[in-house]
């Protein structure tokens, strides 16, 4: 699908200028996405204490923990690089959260110093929903969302 994100990065950059709590901005943002995009899930998964567990996301309920290096979440956090999976049935190690998921993109969340402290998570209900031009909005996403996480 051909996605314009113009509205949906405007919508976000207004609604998270006048807050500072990272929460509530994820949850805003999730909710965006979801309303804007047509998603079949969006969401966030956070690194805590070495592994991720899900934030803020919209969407069927959702697997709680995702291992470093598993599924394709786990993957985009450990080789620190977005990943696209047109058909999930391809993906070895996929983490199967909803049978309805068939596609999905995976953008790794930079805190400022450099580490990755989340993950975006998208998933379609169609095979191959997913192109470049999701790639580039969502890595551009991710670094609006860099500014927004506080300095440890
Ligand atoms: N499919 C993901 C797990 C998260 S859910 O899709 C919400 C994965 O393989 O990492």
């Amino acid at each position: 699908m051909n996605r314009n994100y113009d509205h949906a990065l405007q919508q976000i950059e207004g609604v998270v200028s006048g807050e500072t709590d990272l929460i509530a901005n994820l949850s805003n943002i999730a909710a965006i996405l979801k309303e804007l995009e047509g998603y079949f899930w969006v969401g966030f998964y956070l690194v805590k204490e070495g592994e991720l567990v899900v934030g803020p996301f919209q969407g069927p309920v959702a697997c709680s923990r995702i291992a470093k290096g598993k599924g394709v979440c786990g993957t985009a956090w450990s080789e620190n690089k977005t990943i696209l999976v047109q058909n999930v049935h391809d993906f070895p190690g996929h983490v199967a959260c909803s049978p309805h998921s068939q596609s999905e993109i995976v953008v790794p969340i930079l805190n400022k110093e450099g580490d990755v402290t989340m993950v975006l998570d998208v998933d379609s209900s169609s095979v191959g929903d997913f192109g470049e031009n999701d790639q580039l909005a969502l890595e551009k996403l991710a670094k609006i969302i860099t500014n927004l996480i506080p300095l440890k």
